[in-house]
C-alpha cells in the first residue's frame, strides 16, 4: 500500500521533472541564441527524457490507483553568464533531482513499500548517468577554454545525440 504521503511525493516528482524539461527548454533557447545547434540538440534531447520521466511517474501513480494532480511549472532561471555556466546550473540541478528520487526511495524503503523501491531503482541509475553527462561536459568546456576549434567539435559531438525512449523493466 502506498501511503497518502509517498503518492504527495511521487506526485510533487511528476511537477519537478516537468521543471527540469522546462529548464532545459530554456538551456536549449540559450545554445540556439549562441548558433550553437550540437549544443541545443543536446538539451533538445534532455527536454524529451525529463518529460518521458515526468510519465513514468504519471503512468505508475495511475497504475497503482493514485490520483495525479497537475501543478503549475516555475519560471526557470535563464540568466547564463556563459555556456559553462549552463552546464554548471544543469550540473546542480540533476544533483537536486537525485537528492529527491533519494528522497522517495527512503520514504519507499520506510514503508517497505517493495514495488515503488523497484520502480525508482530506474531512477536511481538514469541519475548517475545524468550527473555523469552534465559534469562531463562542463569538465570539458573548461579545457576547451577559449578554443573555438575544440569547441566546435564538441558541438558537432553533441550534434548527434539522439532521443531514445526509456524502458522500464516493469510491466
Ligand atoms: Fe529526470
Amino acid at each position: 500500500m502506498i501511503s497518502k504521503k509517498l503518492f504527495e511525493e511521487l506526485n510533487k516528482q511528476v511537477t519537478y521533472e516537468y521543471f527540469s524539461s522546462h529548464l532545459y527548454l530554456a538551456m536549449e533557447a540559450y545554445c540556439a541564441s549562441l548558433n550553437l545547434d550540437g549544443f541545443a540538440n543536446f538539451f533538445k534531447v534532455q527536454v524529451e527524457e525529463e518529460r518521458a520521466h515526468a510519465k513514468m511517474f504519471f503512468d505508475y501513480i495511475n497504475r497503482m490507483n493514485g490520483d495525479v494532480i497537475i501543478e503549475g511549472l516555475d519560471k526557470p532561471d535563464a540568466n547564463f553568464k556563459n555556456l559553462h555556466d549552463v552546464f554548471k546550473k544543469g550540473y546542480e540541478h540533476e544533483q537536486f533531482v537525485t537528492s529527491r528520487i533519494y528522497l522517495l526511495m527512503d520514504i519507499a524503503s520506510e514503508e517497505r513499500e517493495h514495488a515503488t523501491i523497484s520502480f525508482l531503482k530506474w531512477f536511481v541509475d538514469e541519475q548517475v548517468e545524468e550527473e555523469e553527462s552534465f559534469f562531463g561536459i562542463m569538465k570539458k568546456l573548461e579545457m576547451i577554454g577559449e578554443n573555438v576549434s575544440a569547441l566546435y567539435s564538441l558541438d558537432q559531438e553533441l550534434a548527434q545525440r539522439v532521443f531514445v525512449p526509456p524502458v522500464l523493466t516493469q510491466g
